[in-house]
C-alpha cells in the first residue's frame, strides 16, 4: 500500500473544463498547473486527472489513440512532465486515467488489427473468425472491415474490446487468458503504466476495471487475475504507485490488486440513495430535508463491503463524477453542506470532483464529446466574476462548453469571501480531517447510533463522535451506545449535548471530541 494514501484528499479534474491557460477555450496542463495551491488551499493532496492522450475525443477522451502522447489541446508530454513535478513541489500526488478495456478505433493497434492480412496486432482486439459469428451475449461491429470477421465492442461503438482472453473458451476464436496474445496485450497495459510511472505519475484510475476478461467472467476471476499480475509489476517496481478502481465491489477489486476502489452511482444503491434518489418521482435521497429515509439504507450496504476491505484497502466516496449528474441538481446548499462533511469524515479517500465544492450547478445541453447527460456537468469551472468566469479569455461562442451565466452562479472566489459558504465548510472539515489520525482513511469507524424510522445518527471514529440531522425538524439522540461529549471541534447549524442527550436542530451536523 503507498504510504501517501492513508491521507490522501483527491480533487477530480476534467482537464477540458477547469483552466484554459492560452485562451483557446478549452482547459490545459499549464492551467492546472496555475491551479494548484487553490486544489492544495481546499484541504486535497492528490489528483486523479481525466484523460489526457490524444484521441479523436468521441469519448471526451476515454477512447484513446496514443496512450504515450498527450492531446495536443492540453499541451505536450513535456508540459503533463512539468504538472507531475509542481504537484510534487507541493507534496501532492497526481493518477491519471487508465483505460484498459478499450482503445479508439483510430488506435494504430486496431488500424492493423482489422487488415486481412495476420500482423502482430491481428489478436490484440476480439474477433470472430467469420463476418457472420456474432460473439453471443457481446456487443459487436460487424461489416466495417477488410477482415473477415466481427470485433467486440466494450462501451460505444468507437471503442473496440482490447484482447484479455475469455475465462472458459469454447469457440475456434476465443483465447484463453494465458494465451500468448492476451499476455501481449497485458504486457503492452503494463508498458503504458511504466511509460507514465517512470515520468513521474503517482498511479491510476482505472476505467471500467471488470471489464477485462469476457465470458464468462461473472465472478471476475480472470480478471482478478490479470490485474494480480500488474500490481505485482506495480509491489516490486513502483511500491508507491497507486491504483483507483471504477468497479463499484471492492471485495473483489481489493483483492484483485487495488488499493481503492469507488462506491458509485448505481440507481437504487447506497450512494445513489444519499443524494440522488427520484426514483418515485419525488426527491426521497437521505440528505434531502424533507425525505423519510434512513441513514441505514446507505450504511447497510457500505458497512457490508467496508468491513470485507478494511484491512486490506479503501472504499472511497465521491462527492460526483464526470458521469454523473452533479449532486446540486437534488440537493440544495444546506443539504450539500451536510452530505459532505459526512462524506469528508468517513474512512476511505475522498473524491472532490471539480466545482463540487462551490455547488457548481447541472447544465441542460446539448450533447459534446459523447457525452449526453452526463454534458451537464462537465461546464467550465467558475473561478471568479471576470469573463467567462476566470476560466478562459476565448469568445463564449468558443469555449468547450458554456458557462454558466446564471446571475446568482457560484465561483470560488465569491465563496472564499463568505464564511458560510459551501466552500468554507469544505475547507474547514478537511482542515479537521487533515489534522486528525482518527479520521484518516484507515482509522476505525464505528455506528454508534443509526435508525430505521429515525433521521439523526452518529458515529465514532477513535476519539471523535460525528452527529448528524439531515432532516427538517429537530432531533434527539440517547442511549447507552453514545459517549459523553467533550470539546465540539465543528459544527453546522444548532448541535448540543445537555444531561447524556444529543439534541440537534434541523439540519445540522458537528464533530465532538470524546
Ligand atoms: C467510464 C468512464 O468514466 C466514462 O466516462 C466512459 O465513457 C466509459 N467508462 C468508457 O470508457
Amino acid at each position: 500500500m503507498p504510504k501517501w494514501l492513508k491521507d490522501a484528499v483527491f480533487y477530480e479534474i476534467y482537464p477540458q473544463s477547469f483552466k484554459d491557460s492560452n485562451g483557446d477555450g478549452i482547459g490545459d496542463f499549464n492551467g492546472i498547473i496555475e491551479k494548484l495551491d487553490y486544489i492544495k488551499g481546499l484541504g486535497c493532496n492528490a489528483i486523479w486527472m481525466n484523460p489526457c492522450y490524444d484521441s479523436p475525443f468521441s469519448d471526451a477522451g476515454y477512447d484513446v489513440r496514443d496512450y504515450k502522447k498527450t492531446a495536443a489541446r492540453y499541451g505536450s508530454n513535456e508540459d503533463l512532465i512539468r504538472l507531475f513535478d509542481e504537484v510534487h513541489k507541493r507534496d501532492m500526488h497526481i493518477l491519471l486515467d487508465l483505460v484498459p478495456g478499450h482503445t479508439s478505433e483510430e488506435h494504430e493497434w486496431f488500424i492493423e488489427s482489422r487488415k486481412a492480412e495476420k500482423n502482430a496486432y491481428s489478436d490484440r482486439y476480439i474477433w470472430t473468425d467469420s463476418w457472420f459469428h456474432s460473439p453471443e451475449g457481446l456487443n459487436y461491429v460487424a461489416g466495417e472491415s477488410p477482415r473477415n470477421g466481427t470485433y467486440v465492442l466494450n462501451f460505444f461503438k468507437c471503442q473496440p474490446a482490447l484482447n484479455y482472453g475469455f475465462l472458459h473458451p469454447d469457440k475456434p476464436w476465443q483465447k484463453g487468458i494465458s494465451d500468448a496474445a492476451c499476455i501481449a496485450t497485458r504486457e503492452a497495459l503494463k508498458d503504458i503504466m511504466r511509460f507514465w510511472l517512470d515520468r513521474g505519475c503517482d498511479g491510476f484510475r482505472v476505467d471500467m476495471a471488470d471489464s477485462l476478461v469476457k465470458k464468462d467472467d461473472e465472478k471476475k476471476s480472470g480478471t482478478s487475475e490479470v490485474w494480480k499480475d500488474i500490481r505485482k509489476m506495480l509491489d516490486e517496481s513502483y511500491p508507491e504507485a497507486a491504483l483507483v478502481s471504477e468497479w463499484n465491489n471492492p471485495q473483489i477489486a481489493i483483492p484483485a490488486g487495488f488499493h481503492m476502489d469507488f462506491f458509485l452511482d448505481w440507481v437504487g444503491n447506497g450512494y445513489n440513495l444519499l443524494m440522488r434518489d427520484v426514483s418515485d418521482g419525488k426527491n426521497n435521497s437521505i440528505f434531502h430535508k424533507d425525505s423519510d429515509r434512513s441513514i441505514l439504507d446507505f450504511m447497510d450496504e457500505y458497512m457490508e463491503k467496508y468491513e470485507k476491505i478494511k484491512e486490506q484497502g479503501y472504499y472511497c466516496l465521491i462527492t460526483g463524477n464526470h458521469d454523473t449528474i452533479r449532486a446540486s441538481y437534488y440537493l440544495n446548499v444546506s443539504e450539500l453542506k451536510l452530505v459532505y462533511a459526512f462524506m469528508l469524515t468517513m474512512p476511505g479517500n475522498p473524491f472532490i470532483y471539480y466545482g463540487d465544492e462551490i455547488g457548481m450547478r447541472y447544465m441542460q445541453l446539448e450533447t459534446k464529446e459523447g457525452g449526453y447527460t452526463r454534458t451537464g456537468s462537465r461546464t467550465p469551472m467558475q473561478w471568479d466574476d471576470t469573463k467567462n468566469h476566470g476560466f478562459s479569455t476565448a469568445a463564449a461562442e468558443a469555449l468547450y462548453l458554456p458557462v454558466d451565466l446564471s446571475e446568482d452562479a457560484p465561483t470560488a472566489a465569491g465563496q472564499e469571501k463568505d464564511k458560510d459558504s459551501l466552500l468554507n465548510v469544505v475547507k474547514d472539515v478537511l482542515t479537521i480531517r487533515n489534522g486528525n489520525e482518527d479520521l484518516k482513511e484507515n482509522a476505525n469507524l464505528e455506528i454508534l447510533y443509526a435508525k430505521r424510522e429515525e433521521r439523526a445518527f452518529a458515529y465514532r471514529r477513535g476519539n471523535l463522535l460525528m452527529v448528524c440531522n439531515p432532516s427538517g425538524q429537530d432531533a434527539a439522540m440517547e442511549g447507552k451506545t453514545l459517549p459523553t461529549a467533550g470539546e465540539k471541534l465543528y459544527q453546522i447549524g444548532e448541535v448540543d449535548h445537555q444531561n447524556g442527550k444529543y439534541v440537534l436542530g434541523e439540519q445540522s451536523f458537528a464533530i465532538w471530541k470524546l
